[in-house]
């Protein structure tokens, strides 16, 4: 997830571009750039942050020297994904020639054929990012018009993409597309237009916007601004007028960035997804084989989310690659001298990947000999730098404590892994990896379901929120999940909730249920159904009152648990991808019905870089 802006209009462009980027930065801030149209040709400073000064700080030092004349650029604001945060991948990107610069969020899935293309055809790339190929191909396609050209290089591009572009052959106009990123055009006063990823960076200039579909192009100079399809017919389109207050629409409108990011989990996933597997069920990790020769058992640790993120590995790697897994809490691993050596694979999992305790793991890991596989949210971070390779989540930056669609995506990661291993080891025939992976594409709209359903889950979530203490129960894989769940809801609700494995309620925890006392229990492994049927018979003669969250199909489960939440079809080793969704939503709700501060609770800190 990044940020772009783009302004056309007869003020200088620069500080109107910056202060847009400012106002973006929560979608991306590890590098930040700028570039001009002049009478000179395209004008450009860009750079990433630096010894812990912002790259949008050092991005405000330097527009001095770009010159202010001129009245139209474009701006972006990034959250790398394909290349490090470095000044050279820094957008904008130019084509060889400097005519054409171009500002991209999303992922250009086929870079990496259009760029060995490009380069046979003599093209010369600077940068690691996937969005150079986008320059290139405009230069290619040019051939006297910008909107052709761009029209040109999305024939081409696929992925996910909100693109501005322009060209130093046509003063003051600038073309935008977009395909499943979000892009708005901004009308201010006096002919002059604002092109951006999202609300707040126009909002101090105008309210009325044109909200931009998938497939859709906008070009804009002083003359007005034109919408197309990408085939290049007009589309119709009204200005909506906005009415948020700039706080507001920081968050899409949203009350809480959780809310806004446990709503980003379809994309999310899509995007982590992408590149990373073809149809027929073959999965590129972008790693060499040989990383992984000669593994012969694996170690996940984590902290938190990240951890329970490393639970659902483990289990995923076990059943399908039969490769010994064992998960530790990284702030344990450390002290107990681990079992690692040459031949153990670590991954460290770690949304921010700055962990202090996740850091110190991998350090005694590769202290030891081993190999480490880091999974983390944030290219760049001292995990994804000191392992030996990096498997990123594209999530694009969380913002709330509570995490959510990092999780999400760690799981389809651990998905992706275990099959990765399990199709290396002989264990994962083609249909059934083809198999795996059509399901994992079909998750999104799955969670799209569930999301749809958010004012069931807001009234379930009213029943438990005057508990002072709630369990969540659960076999195998939802056990994983059921530990996650009462993780979010204890930690932006302050009820206090505990996860145990189904089964061992009865040895010694049902003492605690009582008719005050909500169980959740989590059902959807269909070989531990019976048995969690039967242990929600023991919570029930104890008077507890049960909120299943299962399949459908499961009567007997509904009808003995005092409420029931349906999930969506789904096979059992995916489930916990979708099975958390409605227990964060739980956990959203009771929280903002407790008046706490949902996205900074108490005591807590987003990135916690002490052991
Ligand atoms: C809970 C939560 C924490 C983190 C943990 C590890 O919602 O966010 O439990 O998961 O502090 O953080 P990262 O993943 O950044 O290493």
């Amino acid at each position: 997830m990044c940020g772009i802006v783009g302004y056309t209009g007869g003020r200088p462009a620069a500080p109107l571009l910056l202060d847009g980027l400012q106002k973006l930065e929560y979608r991306g801030y590890d590098s930040a750039g700028i570039a001009l149209l002049t009478p000179e040709g395209i004008r450009m400073v860009k750079n990433a942050g630096h010894g812990g000064v912002m790259a949008l700080e050092i991005l405000a030092g330097k527009i001095g020297a770009l010159p202010m004349a001129a009245s139209a650029g474009i701006g972006h604001t990034r959250w790398a994904t394909h290349g490090r945060p470095t000044d050279i991948n820094a957008h904008p990107h130019l084509d060889a020639s400097g005519e054409f610069a171009i500002a991209h969020n999303g992922i250009i899935e086929n870079y990496m054929p259009l760029r060995a293309r490009l380069r046979a055809e003599g093209y010369v790339f600077r940068s690691e990012t996937d969005s150079e190929v986008v320059a290139h191909l405009l230069a290619r396609h040019y051939s006297g018009d910008l909107a052709e050209a761009l029209r040109g290089a999305l024939a081409e591009i696929e992925g996910s993409f909100a693109l501005i572009v322009m060209s130093s052959r046509h003063p003051g106009q600038l073309a935008a597309a977009r395909r499943n990123a979000p892009l708005i055009v901004g009308v201010g006063a006096e002919s002059e237009f604002f092109i951006a990823s999202d609300i707040p960076a126009v909002l101090k200039e105008t309210r009325d916007i044109y909200v931009l579909e998938d497939g859709e192009m906008a070009v804009a100079d002083r003359a007005g601004v034109c919408f197309t399809d990408f085939a290049g017919d007009p589309r119709p389109k009204t200005v909506t007028r906005v009415t948020w207050d700039a706080a507001a629409a920081e968050k899409a409108g949203y009350d809480h960035f959780m809310l806004k990011e446990i709503d980003e989990q379809p994309q999310a996933l899509r995007d982590t997804l992408s590149g990373r597997a073809d149809k027929s069920g073959v999965i590129d990790l972008g790693i060499a084989a040989d990383f992984f020769a000669d593994v012969d058992r694996v170690a996940f640790v984590g902290c938190g989310t990240a951890y329970h993120a490393c639970l659902v590995g483990r289990e995923l790697l076990e059943q399908w690659a039969r490769l010994p897994a064992e998960t530790a809490i990284a702030s344990e691993f450390r002290y107990r001298q681990p079992l690692v050596d040459a031949r153990t694979l670590v991954v460290a999992v770690s949304q921010s990947g700055e962990t202090a305790d996740t850091l110190a793991a991998l350090r005694e890991a590769k202290k030891e000999g081993a190999r480490v596989l880091a999974v983390t949210n944030v290219v760049g971070s001292t995990v994804a730098r000191e392992a030996d390779e990096v498997l990123f989540t594209w999530a694009g930056p969380e913002i709330a404590v509570a995490s959510t669609k990092a999780y999400t995506t760690q799981l389809e990661i651990m998905a992706l892994l275990a099959m990765f291993l399990a199709a290396r080891a002989g264990r994962l025939a083609a249909e059934r990896s083809a198999a795996l992976l059509k399901e994992l594409r079909s998750l999104p709209a799955k969670i799209e379901d569930i999301l749809a359903r958010k004012e069931q889950l807001r009234g379930l979530a009213a029943g438990l929120s005057d508990s002072s203490s709630a369990f969540f129960i659960g076999r195998g894989l939802d056990w994983a999940v059921a530990l996650e769940g009462a993780l979010k809801l204890k930690e932006i609700s302050y009820i206090h909730a505990e996860a145990y494995a189904a089964g061992e309620l009865k040895h010694g925890t049902l003492a605690l249920v009582t008719r005050e006392t909500p169980v959740i229990a989590v059902a959807t492994q269909r070989t531990l159904y019976e048995k969690t049927l039967s242990n929600v018979e023991e919570v029930k003669a104890r008077e507890g009152r049960v909120l299943a969250v299962t399949r459908a199909e499961n009567k007997e489960l509904a009808a003995a648990a005092d409420e029931v939440f349906f999930l969506p079809p789904v096979s059992d080793d995916l489930a916990p991808i979708i099975t958390v969704v409605p227990l964060q939503l739980i956990a959203y709700y009771a929280a903002v019905r407790r008046g706490n501060h949902v996205d900074k609770p108490r005591n807590l800190a987003k990135t916690v870089t002490t052991e």
